[in-house]
């Protein structure tokens, strides 16, 4: 019999609802977003993020169970975001699944939300399987893990100051690119001349940690400069200059791992691996190392729910299950 999942997501300003089956097919999945409502201010407001994600969990739901077919009483297990992330966002979404649960009887599971990232993978990759490393690159994470078998994980590198994405998020913002960042410096750089501006790029010996703080300052310093001399950076080539630095040091630490580790599975995760200059450059250096790579969908990489959904089946799989003490972890680490 399957197993079907319904996922909640409300970590930031993404307000989802998915149901997934076995943990690998998508039956439904709602995004509401709040991106284009947080581009005024420029990034996420917390307490707006909150009162939009009331308003709009419980239409989420409803809509993600129509879609899917699908009644409470045919869902196995409630799914939520527990953390990290926003606490107020979090609690939204956790609250709405605490009273899903109460109301159907049932279970309640937790799920974290950089293991939903990942898990993103299982619902497109019928051979995605353990051993792999994976490539964490979201709006608040940069790290590589090793996961060996469901019970072995490793972080074995994390950044030692800024996430990728936030990198990026705080660069375009001050090339006039807007919020969110990412996806609007990707276009932006699609015809430009990678290697117009050269950044610093900071590997650490013996380690596969990231450094992105010397890289955004190097940008700021090149920005002031040309403001100074009255002269406007060509935002097409800063915005494919910039994105390749940092593709550049993602992939080298990321393969560098893998041959480490003497494993031949790679998959990316998060936010930033929808990042079209990431995702050439790793394809091709993987084909170089006869490293089998796994990646999502554009649309399964940023947040979103029916990847909290294949995560939470993992869990309900283990045994994990939660009750009404389940609580918001703002700063949840792997
Ligand atoms: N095409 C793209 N190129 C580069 N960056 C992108 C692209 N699309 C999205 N991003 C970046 O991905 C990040 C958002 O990803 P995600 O939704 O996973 O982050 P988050 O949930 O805010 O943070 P975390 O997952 O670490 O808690 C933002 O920094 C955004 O700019
Ligand atoms: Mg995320």
């Amino acid at each position: 019999m399957k197993i079907i999942t319904l996922g909640i997501e409300s970590s930031c300003d993404e307000t989802a609802c998915a149901v997934v089956s076995d943990g690998t097919h998508v039956l439904s999945s709602v995004i509401s977003s709040q991106a284009g409502f947080h581009s005024t201010f420029g990034g996420v407001v917390p307490e707006l993020a909150s009162r939009m994600h009331v308003e709009t969990i419980i239409p989420c739901v409803r809509e993600a169970l129509e879609v899917s077919g699908k009644s409470l009483s045919d869902i196995d297990a409630i799914c939520v975001t527990k953390g990290p992330g926003l606490v107020g966002a979090l609690l939204v979404g956790i609250s709405s699944a605490k009273g899903l649960s109460e109301v159907s009887g049932k279970p309640l599971i937790g799920v974290g939300h950089i293991d939903s990232h990942v898990a993103a993978n299982y619902l497109v990759h019928d051979d995605f399987t353990e051993p792999y490393v994976a490539l964490i690159v979201s709006g608040g994470h940069t790290e590589i893990v090793y996961v060996q078998d469901d019970r072995h994980k490793e972080v074995i590198g994390r950044t030692r100051d800024d996430a990728a994405g936030e990198a990026i998020d705080k660069i375009a913002r001050v090339i006039g690119l807007g919020y969110p960042g990412g996806p609007k410096m990707d276009a932006a750089g699609k015809d430009g001349d990678s290697s117009a501006y050269s950044f610093p790029r900071t590997f650490f010996p013996e380690s596969f940690d990231f450094s992105f703080s010397g890289l955004k300052t190097a940008a700021l310093n090149i920005i002031n400069q040309a403001t100074m001399a009255n002269k406007e950076i060509n935002v097409s080539d800063f915005s494919a200059s910039y994105l390749r630095t940092i593709s550049e040091v993602l992939v080298e630490n990321s393969i560098k791992a893998c041959l480490n580790l003497n494993c031949r599975r790679l998959c990316l995760a998060g936010g930033v691996s929808a990042n079209s200059v990431l995702r050439k450059a790793m394809i091709r250096a993987c084909e170089q190392n006869q490293i089998k790579l796994y990646y999502p969908p554009i649309e399964l990489c940023t947040d979103n729910a029916a990847m909290v959904a294949a995560a939470g089946y993992l869990y309900y799989c283990k045994g994990v299950r939660d009750d009404l003490s389940l609580n918001a972890q703002p700063s949840l680490r792997q």
